[in-house]
């Protein structure tokens, strides 16, 4: 089934047509669908059966009550990266067994929380950490269980942005400075070590490097038991990409749980996995509202409500979402446009060329797709704007589950001092 499709020529999430959202709520939103994130989930698990492992869910990627609630039910647990993804993990009811905590610069309150939580394991990027870690450990009476991250020195081959697996980044251990970091690892008080993770950057199209990773993963596996260390845990991270445009062509999933297998399948260690975006990137949308359609003697411009401040992808990565209009006449014409929002910069631009209907119109609803991924969870009151509300559907229902913070709210967060 098609998620997000037309019926009657209105754009429906699953069941519910999103002009009924709209007058709900109002514009803009962010909608997700259950139904998808629920099949998101089942097709990453589906293709790991056979192999002991876990998918924990990189909430980083959308951190609403529901959407973490919605792939626990599934089974998932969770990554986080700062003590504030702790509590929405716990809030949204995944038990701390079941959290890993990533994160180049944890704090000593983070590690402190996530060791009384006795979350699952602690992915450690450098010696200095290692350290801290374990002293904090001993101050609290509790064993912290670690995975050492890897910096494979591997090109993820996609934005520069968002690469971290080359030596140049901040992630990670280098391999040159493993030797002195296993010493620690299996030797200082409060640390249990438990196996070696790796994450070599997101929405990456094309596997190869995923294999080249992999394999020198295994490597190290096979390097560190021949020393008679033991090895039980592999975490292979997050990364793989999805489709954004509609001319996206992306490689079929199945082939990177065959890398996986070929590569550390039959280690007989427990893997676990970091996706966010391919598990909530499609089951969201963006769904805004036309202000203004400004025709120039070069182009046309739709001026919509949402803004860089709302979705900051292509600002930030030049990343291009598919645009739709809401309602669609399938024999209606279409004319090139360029989408943006109403914040002071030129980088408020959701791109050229996309072709709307030449008879769109102020008032008209339209849709960013694939936006469910570091979309809301990228957003800001930048411009004075207000955070806009989220929304998700299963099948004929929907509800809000983030109400719009108001620029009122925002405000009553400053204070101005006496003597000013
Ligand atoms: N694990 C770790 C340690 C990570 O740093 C990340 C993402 C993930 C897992 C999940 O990666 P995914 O499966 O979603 O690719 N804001 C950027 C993406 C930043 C990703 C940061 N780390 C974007 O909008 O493209």
């Amino acid at each position: 089934m098609t998620i997000f499709d037309y019926s009657n020529g209105v754009l429906r999430a699953e069941s519910v047509p999103l002009p009924e959202i709209a007058q709900k709520v109002d514009t803009p939103f962010y909608c997700y669908s259950a139904q998808r994130l629920r099949d998101n989930y089942e097709s990453f698990s589906s293709a790991f059966n056979e192999l002991n492992a876990t998918i924990y869910y990189a909430i980083k990627a959308n951190g609403n009550q529901a959407t973490i609630r919605t792939l626990a039910a599934c089974g998932a647990g969770a990554d986080i990266v700062s003590v504030g993804e702790l509590m929405r993990a716990l809030e949204a009811g995944i038990p701390p067994g079941k959290i890993v905590f990533s994160s180049a610069g944890k704090t000593e309150d983070e590690i402190k929380a996530a060791l009384i939580a006795h979350i699952y394991q602690l992915n450690v990027e450098s010696m200095p950490e290692l350290k801290l870690i374990s002293q904090i450990a001993t101050e609290t009476g509790t064993t912290a269980p670690i995975a050492l991250r890897i910096n494979p020195d591997v090109n993820a081959g996609t934005h520069e942005k968002i690469s971290t697996g080359h030596k140049e980044t901040k992630f990670g251990i280098e391999i040159s400075q493993l030797y002195e970091a296993m010493n620690l690892a299996t030797t200082l008080p409060g640390v249990s070590f438990k196996g070696f993770t790796m994450h070599i950057g997101s929405h990456i199209n094309d596997y190869a490097p995923f294999r080249e990773a992999y394999s020198r993963l295994r490597e190290l596996v096979e390097d560190w038991r021949a020393r008679g260390v033991k090895i039980e845990r592999l975490d292979l991270g997050g990364g793989v990409a999805i489709p954004y445009d509609k001319d996206d062509e992306t490689t079929p999933f199945s082939e990177y749980a065959k890398i996986v297998r070929e590569t550390v399948g039959d280690l007989g260690c427990h893997l676990s996995f970091e996706p966010g975006r391919r598990l909530v990137g499609d089951a969201g949308i963006l769904v805004s509202r036309v202000l203004y359609v400004k025709d120039t003697p070069s182009k046309r411009f739709v001026i919509i409500d949402a803004a860089m401040n709302d979705l900051v992808r292509p600002a930030m990565y030049g990343a291009r979402h598919s645009i739709i209009p809401v309602e669609f006449n399938k024999s209606g014409e279409t004319t090139l446009a360029t989408v943006a929002g109403a914040v002071c910069e030129t980088s408020d631009s959701f791109g050229d060329d996309f072709a709307l209907p030449t008879t769109i119109k102020a008032g008209d609803l339209i849709a960013i797709l694939q936006a469910g991924a570091y979309g809301s969870a990228m957003s800001s009151t930048y411009n004075a704007r207000p955070l806009i509300p989220e929304v998700i559907v299963l099948k004929e229902v929907f509800a809000q589950t983030r109400r719009r913070i108001s620029v009122a709210e925002q405000i009553s967060w400053d204070s101005i001092p006496k003597w000013l």
